[in-house]
């Protein structure tokens, strides 16, 4: 653990916040440690409330775990009986859209909302697990602080909930407008502890914040402008539980002052490379983008300061390919371009340097780099998109 359990514990701050609505006496607590000598929010403080978080509302979660994870759960999920799903929305507190589903959308916004419900079916096996290992104490998965691990199971059990909704009504959107739901596939996660799986979450929330912008742009662009706002209502949804696993790994809660943009085609690329087990995906060949080579960013960890990244990116070249530039994408800022440098192969596998101009743009939150087979200059991360080979590698700073 670094600040994580002991920045919320020592706080007391976010646990005797959640008890208001139920607790009354957490009220007067939290207060009265915002109150104390010293302000009572560092590690060290005055100890939290002794008034336990209350359990999360409504029926237990569906916990299951496996790595590789496979669905179904034991609600049923993806297929939510109307039970299933009642009880789904209580322990997501609210439910999905009930105003009908949008129907006649374009063949382009088809692909957004397969591509939302191939995202959202991943981020649901991801908490299930993540939430069956904190809740059994799993190794690595521990939280000492009574109060500090009531909280985290609360926010966790919300979030698992709330992310099934996001996958069963982009699916309901998919039925209604006569196509196929998108089906899972198997899942494998890279964490083994309870702080890596946090800054995990972090990262692929940051990919679909910045893929949900380029889904609203898709949406205008053809006119299917009706659902702009239920995409926004996401975006802020999951900025929100940005913020909670930013403020556990001890980072401030809000990243950026306009967050890092991405697309369709970088966050589809990701999830293929990264979390998808091959060929355990029944009819993602429906989701019409493509799937970039990896693209690793060899360098680690980052520090926020200039300097000179290394990358690799596997080739089936016994010399480096020419003409490729390296390009970061961070903010709503015009695409950066750096020269390669120091290109090399070896047993497959190229590898290459490029600058990383920190100081110059602050390249804060997520910045994605690509491999491009030009050199721009761009203006937004679709055109980078157009032109990638290999990305996105993931860089996460502060
Ligand atoms: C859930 O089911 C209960 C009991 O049938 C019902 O009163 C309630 O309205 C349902 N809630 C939702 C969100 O469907
Ligand atoms: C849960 O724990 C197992 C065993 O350590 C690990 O393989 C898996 O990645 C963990 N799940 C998450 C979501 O971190």
């Amino acid at each position: 653990m670094r600040f994580s359990t002991s920045l919320l514990a020592g706080a007391g701050l976010l646990s005797a916040a959640y008890a208001i609505p139920v607790a009354s006496s957490g009220w007067g607590e939290w207060e009265g440690q915002g109150n104390g000598a010293g302000g009572g929010y560092g590690p060290g403080s005055s100890q939290p409330s002794s008034t336990p978080a209350p359990p999360p509302a409504g029926p237990p979660a569906p916990l299951k775990s496996g790595n590789p994870f496979s669905f179904p759960l034991s609600n049923g999920f993806p297929n939510l009986s109307p039970g299933a799903l009642n009880a789904t929305a209580i322990q997501a507190h609210g439910t999905e859209p009930n105003g009908g589903a949008p129907t006649g959308l374009a063949a382009d916004d088809l692909t957004s909302v397969r591509f939302i419900a191939f995202n959202e079916l991943f981020e649901v096996a991801f908490f299930t697990d993540l939430l069956f290992n904190i809740t059994n104490n799993v190794a690595g998965f521990t939280i000492d602080d009574h109060n500090t691990r009531q909280l985290v199971i609360n926010a966790i059990t919300a979030i698992q909930a709330q992310e099934e909704l996001h996958a069963d009504n982009a699916n309901k959107i998919l039925v209604a407008n006569g196509q196929a739901p998108i089906q899972a596939c198997q899942y494998k996660f890279p964490s083994a502890s309870l702080d890596d799986a946090i800054a995990f979450a972090k990262t692929f929330t940051d990919v679909t914040l910045g893929t949900l912008q380029d889904v609203q742009l898709h949406l205008a662009n053809n006119n299917d402008d009706g659902v702009v706002p239920v995409i926004g209502s996401v975006i802020g949804q999951e900025g929100e539980q940005n913020g909670f696993f930013r403020l556990f790994g001890g980072l401030i809660p809000s990243e950026l002052p306009f967050l890092t943009r991405s697309t369709r085609e970088f966050a589809f690329s990701v999830l293929n490379q990264a979390v998808v087990v091959p060929g355990t995906c029944p009819n993602e060949n429906l989701i019409d983008l493509p799937i970039f080579l990896p693209l690793t960013v060899n360098t680690s960890p980052i520090q926020p300061k200039d300097q000179t990244l290394s990358f690799s990116v596997p080739v089936d070249k016994s010399s480096p390919p020419s003409g490729l530039s390296l390009v970061y994408i961070n903010s709503q800022n015009v695409p950066i371009v750096e020269k390669i440098q120091n290109a090399q192969v070896a047993d497959g596998v190229a590898t290459f340097d490029a600058f990383f101009p920190y100081s110059e743009n602050l390249l804060n939150g997520l910045t994605i780099a690509a491999l491009t087979s030009s050199a721009g200059p761009f203006t937004s991360a679709e055109d980078v998109a157009k032109v990638t080979i290999a990305g996105p590698g993931l860089i996460e700073i502060l």
